[in-house]
């Protein structure tokens, strides 16, 4: 089996429960409200290791009591964070995020310590980064920082899989360094500077491969998602599921993924593995909270293969 490093952030969530947005100005009575762990790097960590990874998760955290609570709960969980950076002085980040009715999410980050991730660090332990075989990051975590591991697992030959999440333009010169580019669908836009309507699905994707990362994933919720590379083609539709809350949706399924790859499964199985696994994701509150385990999956899989 390969050996997975996620490089990403770590928030704690603090999560309201609401029956719709509220206007700019307004004051509205939320439903319910919790505290549970997030952060795009975290959930991707999270779940790539309960679905049955090799992962080490390498963040940034204060020294107060969020950071504090994380690396207790990553250690129950089994999830070695020890290559954490702990910063003074900083808070270990936090996330916003408001859930109404339909399952919708709306969320504002304050990256406190995931901002302090800095290259420098990288280069401290990349030793031990580059034990690794994939290398899963997303944009929660200094630009500059998402270069420079790119630049050495590129220099390695060590896969990078890069979820451009929040979105943000990248420099082709990253591009041309990814193995695997997972993207929704303003994601692609945004990198591409084209409009889906306009050039379409495949057309899309088709930009960023030109761009220069070898494989492509379009991911586009209810419509499932597409995988195109020099060799293949795939669209594979999503499982059809009543939705509570699509926080994390997109972490589970980098992670799932991750972690199906690792196993060296193919790409059609281990996208059938990663959109099963989302689908459990949004029938639950919360991000981490929500994110299956290998035998839930296997049994969603099984399950719906019987009834079809
Ligand atoms: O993708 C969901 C995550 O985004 C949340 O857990 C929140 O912390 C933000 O990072």
């Amino acid at each position: 089996m390969q050996k997975i490093v996620v490089i990403g952030s770590s928030n704690t969530d603090l999560i309201a429960k609401i029956e719709t947005f509220p206007k700019a100005g307004e004051t509205i009575k939320g439903v319910s409200y919790f505290q549970a762990m997030g952060g795009k790097g975290a959930n991707q960590a999270l779940a790539a290791h309960r679905l049955g990874g090799e992962v080490k998760f390498v963040s940034s955290l204060g020294k107060d009591s969020n950071g504090l609570n994380a690396m207790e709960y990553y250690k129950k969980e089994g999830l070695d964070a020890t290559l954490s950076l702990i910063v003074d002085e900083t808070p270990s980040g936090v996330a916003m995020i408001w859930v109404d009715r339909k399952g919708e999410n709306s969320i504002v980050i304050i990256a406190g310590a995931n901002e302090k991730l800095s290259p420098e660090y990288i280069h401290q332990i990349e030793k031990e980064i580059l034990k690794a075989d994939l290398i899963v990051l997303q944009m929660e975590i200094p630009y500059e920082t998402v270069k420079t591991v790119c630049d050495i697992a590129h220099e390695n030959g060590k896969q990078v899989l890069l979820n451009v999440a929040p979105a943000r333009k990248l420099d082709q010169g990253i591009i041309q360094k990814i193995d695997i580019l997972v993207v929704n669908e303003t994601e692609a836009e945004t990198i591409s500077g084209e409009i889906i309507e306009h050039i379409g699905e495949e057309g899309i994707v088709d930009k960023l491969l030109a761009l220069g990362a070898k494989t492509v994933i379009l991911t586009l919720g209810k419509q499932g998602c597409i995988l195109k590379n020099d060799q293949l083609y795939l669209r594979v539709p999503a499982f059809s599921v009543k939705a509570v809350d699509t926080t994390a949706a997109g972490d589970t399924f980098c992670g799932a993924l991750a972690a199906e790859l690792s196993k060296g499964h193919n790409w059609n199985e281990c996208l059938v593995f990663a959109s099963a696994a989302a689908a459990i994701c949004v029938t639950r509150m919360g991000a981490q909270p929500s994110v299956p385990t290998e035998t839930e999956v296997r049994n969603f899989l099984e399950k719906k293969s019987t009834n079809y």
